[in-house]
């Protein structure tokens, strides 16, 4: 799709006019015939101006590298072939992923790179259902600066092919199965325009990344798949999601700890799990959380809305503050807003009833619409570390379950400031 493209900022690449003749010159010579078929892989006005432009060490189409995209053929050689071919060059490449349905076990982009990375997906990845073919994660991109994926492909993670073996319902300390695409230690990334559906685990994980922009993005699972959460981040900075729209079994998008700087903008959530920040505490030396900025999103049918959670008992000190949550709409959400200082599932943590999470200054403004149960506003923060802070503007919520109960907050240890808010839910700060 050409739309994709169009948005990225353009850049003039200084041009290097003599070096380049030189390139594929000393490139026949040393390769013969082969090398005609090379050519610089970017046009110079494409993303990411880094560097002087070279040649890469080889092709960089997945399936001139031997890749068969009749969904039955392992591709994983080839797509790690390009990977490195791109990789070890300098300037700026680009990957193709042609149409076709491309089966691959795990594919370890590992960087540093000398060159800037494309990965123009316009087929369909699928994720092998042998977990043998996994180490960890399957398609994991580490320590990159510069990478962008974008198209119109998607990234499947053939989910339905092992749900049926992840366990963590009934085990706290289950295994884990492949998260799909996952970031770590990448800055400077962009994903535009894909789809990821029915990842085995994860859609997305992003882990100490820094300067991330997710765009137009469409994750797919349904809303009873197993920890399918759509995007996950941890330890990062400087993370953008835009017009993004998430349908999945678990949370949408959520902020772990570590997290700064975060922007989510237009997405659309449910079902699913709501956004959420958390959980926080669960481990020791845990990272504050701050400047979470949520406007104009929808979620409809979810189970939780706009939510914080933190740990009771929590195993480190930290910090939850500035976030503001602007213009979201609800549409049948079970908890539209929570904060939850006691959060304790499967009865892990000792029911103390103390944290040593702060929430601070979090702001929820203009959020309206409809909650499926009559607890349209939680806010259970606890005695020894009150929730500090917290506003409530322009908040207009109604129950509309069959059930003749009236719309409700439950409020505990929340200090703050209520302005404009329906009168049901008024008494809360
Ligand atoms: C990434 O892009 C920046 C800005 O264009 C450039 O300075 C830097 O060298 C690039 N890094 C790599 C690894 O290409
Ligand atoms: C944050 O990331 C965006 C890309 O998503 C980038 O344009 C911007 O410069 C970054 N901001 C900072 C302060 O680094
Ligand atoms: C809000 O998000 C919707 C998509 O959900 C988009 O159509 C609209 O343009 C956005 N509004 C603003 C002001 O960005
Ligand atoms: C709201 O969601 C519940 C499930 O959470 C569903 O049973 C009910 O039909 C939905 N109501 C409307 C009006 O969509
Ligand atoms: C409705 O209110 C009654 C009485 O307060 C309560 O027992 C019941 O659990 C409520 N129903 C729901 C769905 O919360």
């Amino acid at each position: 799709m050409k739309m994709v493209d169009a948005g990225i900022r353009r850049r003039r690449r200084r041009s290097n006019g003599a070096a380049l003749p030189l390139m594929v010159a000393l490139c026949a010579a040393l390769l013969g015939t082969a090398c005609a078929t090379v050519k610089p892989a970017v046009a110079s006005t494409e993303l990411y101006a880094g560097g002087s432009p070279s040649l890469p060490a080889g092709p960089l189409d997945i399936v001139m590298l031997g890749a068969k995209g009749d969904g039955k053929t392992d591709s994983t050689q080839a797509i790690m072939k390009a990977w490195k071919n791109a990789c070890g060059a300098t300037g700026t490449h680009r990957i193709t992923i042609p149409e076709g349905n491309f089966l691959t076990g795990a594919l370890e982009l590992q960087g540093p790179c000398t060159a800037s990375i494309i990965i123009r997906l316009d087929g369909n990845l699928l994720g092998t259902g042998d977990l043998n073919a996994y180490k960890k994660n399957w398609i994991e991109i580490m320590r990159v600066d510069n990478v962008s994926i974008n198209g119109h492909g998607t990234i499947d993670g053939q989910g339905p092919l092992v749900w049926g073996k992840n366990e963590c319902n009934k085990n706290y300390n289950c295994k884990i199965l492949p998260n799909s695409l996952v970031l770590d230690y990448v800055t400077n990334a962009q994903i535009r325009g894909i789809t990821l559906k029915n990842s085995k685990f994860f859609h997305l994980n992003l882990f100490n990344c820094k300067n991330v922009l997710v765009e137009k993005v469409e994750i797919t699972a349904p809303g009873d798949s197993p920890n399918t959460d759509g995007i996950h981040m941890g330890d990062s900075d400087n993370v953008t999601i835009k017009s993004t729209n998430i349908a999945v079994g678990d949370d949408c998008i959520s902020i772990g700890p570590g997290t700064k700087h975060v922007k989510i903008h237009g997405c659309r959530c449910g079902p699913g799990h709501g956004i959420s920040v958390g959980s926080l505490g669960r481990y020791k030396d845990e990272k504050d959380v701050e400047d979470i900025q949520v406007t104009n999103c929808t979620i409809k049918g979810a189970t939780n809305g706009l939510r914080i959670k933190s740990y009771e008992d929590s195993k480190s000190e930290l910090k939850a503050s500035k976030f503001v949550y602007d213009e979201v709409v609800m549409d049948n959400v079970s908890y539209p807003i929570v904060i939850d200082q006691k959060y304790c599932p499967n009865n892990i943590c000792s029911k103390t009833g103390t944290s040593k999470i702060a929430i601070n200054d979090i702001v929820f403004k203009n959020i309206v619409g409809t909650s499926a149960t009559p607890e349209a506003v939680t806010l259970n923060c606890v005695n020894n570390m009150p929730c500090q802070g917290v506003q409530l503007v322009n908040v207009n919520l109604k129950y509309i379950g069959t059930h003749h109960n009236k719309t409700m907050a439950v409020c505990h240890n929340a200090i703050g400031k209520s302005l404009n808010v329906v009168k049901e839910l008024a008494s809360c700060l």
